[in-house]
C-alpha cells in the first residue's frame, strides 16, 4: 500500500544520496552479533551530532564533531572531562547548555554503570535529551522503530498529508509525530528517520521545493491538490 511504496522510494533514494557525514561512518554491522560496545559508541555519536546540530548548519557541525570525538572518543572519556574543557571545545556553537547537558547526561549514564539507555522512556531521563534526540539515538543507534521529527520532519509530514494547520502549533506537531511513527520503516527506523530529515533540508525546502527531485512526490498530498507539478502550491507548510 502507500506507506510501504513510500518507505522504499525513500530508502532507495537515501541509498543513493545521502550526504556523507563523518557521524554516519561509526560501523553498522547487522543486528545480529553486534557488539553492545559498537552499538553504544553509535549511540554515543549519534548524541553528540544531534545536540550539535540543533542550532547549527552540518557544513560547520562536521568539523566540531570531528574535534570532539577526537578529544573525548567515548562516553566514559567524555565523563572525565571538566565543564570548562567542554565548553572550550563548544566555542562559537551557541546555546552553552547543550554542551553542559551532553557532559552531565554523559556523568549520569557512566555513574549508573548500564551502558547507553536504549529505550526512548530511558533516554528521555537522561540529562538534556529530549523527544527528538532520544528518538534519533534510539532509532540510528539501536533500531529501535520510533520516529524523529525535527522542523524538517514536519514540513515534509505536513505537505505529504496536507496537513494545512499551522506548524508550529503544538497540536499540530503532536500530530505529525504520530504520524511519523506509522511511517517509519520498520526494518531501517534511522535511516528512514535520516531520510526523512535529509529530504526536508535538500529537497522538500521551505520555499520552492524540488518536487521534481522528490522520491515521493507522486505520494504527496499538497502536490496533488496543488493541480500540478510546474505550479506547486506547497509553500505553506
Ligand atoms: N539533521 C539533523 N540530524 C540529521 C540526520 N541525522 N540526518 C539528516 N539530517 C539531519
Amino acid at each position: 500500500d502507500e506507506t510501504l511504496e513510500i518507505r522504499v522510494s525513500l530508502l532507495k533514494w537515501y541509498d543513493e544520496n545521502q550526504r556523507d557525514l563523518p557521524w554516519r561512518r561509526i560501523s553498522c554491522k547487522g543486528e545480529d552479533g553486534e557488539d553492545v560496545e559498537e552499538s553504544d559508541k553509535r549511540a554515543y555519536a549519534v548524541w553528540v551530532s544531534e545536540v550539535m546540530l540543533q542550532q547549527t548548519r552540518v557544513q560547520t557541525v562536521i568539523d566540531y564533531f570531528n574535534k570532539w570525538m577526537e578529544k573525548w572518543p567515548t562516553l566514559y572519556h567524555l565523563s572525565q572531562a571538566s565543564l570548562e574543557e567542554v565548553n572550550e571545545m563548544w566555542a562559537g556553537l551557541g546555546y552553552y547548555r547543550r554542551a553542559r547537558f551532553l557532559l552531565e547526561g554523559a556523568k549520569m549514564i557512566v555513574e549508573e554503570g548500564g551502558g547507553f539507555p536504549k529505550a526512548v522512556p530511558a533516554l528521555r531521563k537522561v540529562k538534556g535529551i529530549g523527544d527528538y534526540t532520544a528518538g534519533a539515538i534510539a532509532s540510528i543507534a539501536f533500531k529501535q522503530v520510533v520516529p524523529v521529527v525535527d522542523g524538517n520532519v514536519v514540513r515534509v509530514i505536513a505537505r505529504l498529508k496536507a496537513i494545512s494547520t499551522n506548524p508550529k502549533d503544538t497540536v499540530t506537531v503532536k500530530k505529525i509525530w504520530k504520524l511519523a511513527g506509522q511511517l517509519v520503516d520498520p526494518c531501517r527506523p534511522g535511516d528512514f528517520n535520516q531520510a526523512l530529515m535529509e529530504l526536508g533540508a535538500t529537497v522538500c525546502t521551505p520555499s520552492s521545493p524540488s518536487c521534481d527531485g522528490c522520491p515521493i512526490s507522486s505520494k504527496c498530498q499538497a502536490l496533488l491538490l496543488s493541480g500540478c507539478h510546474d505550479s506547486v502550491q506547497v509553500t505553506d507548510y
